[in-house]
């Protein structure tokens, strides 16, 4: 076992830090405040690598490997969860399933708009009616009469990026009577006739993120821009998943770790009945419990990334490791924000302190991609072999 870093490893999370703390940290708030989509600096991630940091050069992107993406998520996430949201669905939704199962125009031309920042990406899963039973999907692609085209119909709920996002990825039934096994992905240009775009989600966090509803209405999706083969899109749509959790747990990690930096800085400084809060034994307890769960959360996020790594080579599956990282970093994140809010008293409360945004945005991790509650089915089943 090793922990160290590689230098490639060391050299994306410095430059990420770098960026996050020089472009993004001095106006996360006012990004938070306004709602406004951050576009200049996801381009200019886009220019570092970051939107596309395990997509090989050949296709624009940085040709590092998960755990890089990790290490470079959690310092993006600790000045801006928002700006972190944006950055994962663009990696991790985005590219990595296309790379994973398209073709080669397709990453020609989708994956290298993505990864360099030129475009905004997004993946469309959920419906209105459907969100944790997500193959219980009603969008609909049929075949037209001459079989060049699917003609797609479809609601979708809850697009992370979905505003500003040129390219998506997108589930639908090609057969309605088949389940999981009807279902196929597509890849969908939302400048194309047909594609409609619904109310924008008012939301308690990652408020820089913008989320909302898209309608694809009789919308011609060409027979070559179906992603893998008709009937394959739900386990595509698993397996893409299985791969973003690991970005969420990281996302929560680099929450998580800003509010625990907030927290130290505020108990050395702050003083009350004479002395450093940070002297009282009751926010000692809180400090250590804090930095063990954070660390413990980053170990098991660069385990699952790791394990990604390892199911490159071996074809294994890495579901468990990532539902385990994401659902312990994410608990653990929410956990470390509420003690962060506590330790700081009334400025804990205050918009004049991160702190009360790290706490609305951590709320966010513990729900996308799969709730804890999917998180710990995912987790069961597997360790039980039941269902
Ligand atoms: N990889 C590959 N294949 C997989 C898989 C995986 N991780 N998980 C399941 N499959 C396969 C199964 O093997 C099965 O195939 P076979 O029939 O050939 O064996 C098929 O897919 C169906 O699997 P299940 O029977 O297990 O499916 P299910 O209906 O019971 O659902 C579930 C399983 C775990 C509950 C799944 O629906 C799930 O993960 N739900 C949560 C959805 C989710 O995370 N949504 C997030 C939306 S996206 C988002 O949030 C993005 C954003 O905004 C940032």
């Amino acid at each position: 076992m090793n922990f160290e870093l590689t230098e490639e490893q060391q050299m994306i999370q410095a430059a990420a830090r770098d960026f996050a703390r020089e472009q993004i940290a001095p106006v996360a708030a006012d990004f938070d405040h306004s709602g406004e989509f951050p576009l200049a600096n996801i381009q200019a991630m886009g220019e570092l690598g970051l939107m596309g940091i395990e997509v090989p050069e050949q296709y624009g992107g940085a040709g590092l490997d998960t755990i890089g993406y990790v290490l470079a998520m959690i310092e993006i996430c600790a000045a801006d969860a928002a700006h972190g949201t944006i950055m994962s669905v663009n990696n991790s939704l985005f590219c990595n399933g296309i790379l994973k199962h398209g073709s080669e125009p397709q990453k020609e031309r989708f994956v290298r708009a993505v990864a360099s920042g030129e475009e905004i990406g997004a993946y469309a899963l959920t419906e209105p009616q459907s969100g944790s039973d997500a193959s219980r999907m009603k969008s609909r692609a049929e075949r037209s009469e001459d079989g060049t085209h699917y003609v797609i119909n479809a609601r979708k709920s809850w697009i992370t990026s979905g505003p500003h996002a040129r390219y998506l990825v997108l589930f639908a039934m090609t057969d309605a009577e088949a389940g999981a096994k009807g279902v196929s992905a597509f890849i969908i240009d939302t400048e194309e006739a047909g594609f409609s775009r619904g109310k924008t989600e008012p939301k308690l966090g990652i408020r820089a993120s913008a989320t909302c509803e898209i309608e694809l209405n009789d919308y011609r999706c060409p027979v070559a821009h179906r992603l893998g083969e008709e009937g394959e899109g739900f386990k595509i749509a698993m397996g893409v998943l299985d791969a973003g959790r690991i970005g969420i747990a990281a996302q929560a990690v680099g929450i998580a770790q800003a509010a625990y930096q907030a927290s130290l800085e505020y108990a050395r400084d702050r003083k009350a009945f004479g002395q450093e809060i940070g002297t009282f034994q009751m926010i000692q307890s809180k400090i250590a419990d804090m930095k063990c769960k954070l660390e413990a959360a980053r170990l098991l996020t660069l385990r699952a990334a790791w394990a990604k790594q390892q199911a490159a080579r071996t074809g294994a599956r890495f579901t468990v490791d990532g539902s385990m990282a994401k659902l312990f970093a994410s608990e653990a994140c929410m956990w470390i924000t509420h003690q962060a809010v506590q330790l700081h008293g009334g400025m804990g409360y205050s918009k004049e302190m991160p702190v009360e945004r790290y706490f609305r945005d951590a709320k966010i991790t513990e729900i996308y991609e799969g709730t804890s509650e999917i998180q710990r089915l995912v987790i069961a089943r597997q360790e039980t072999g039941l269902r």
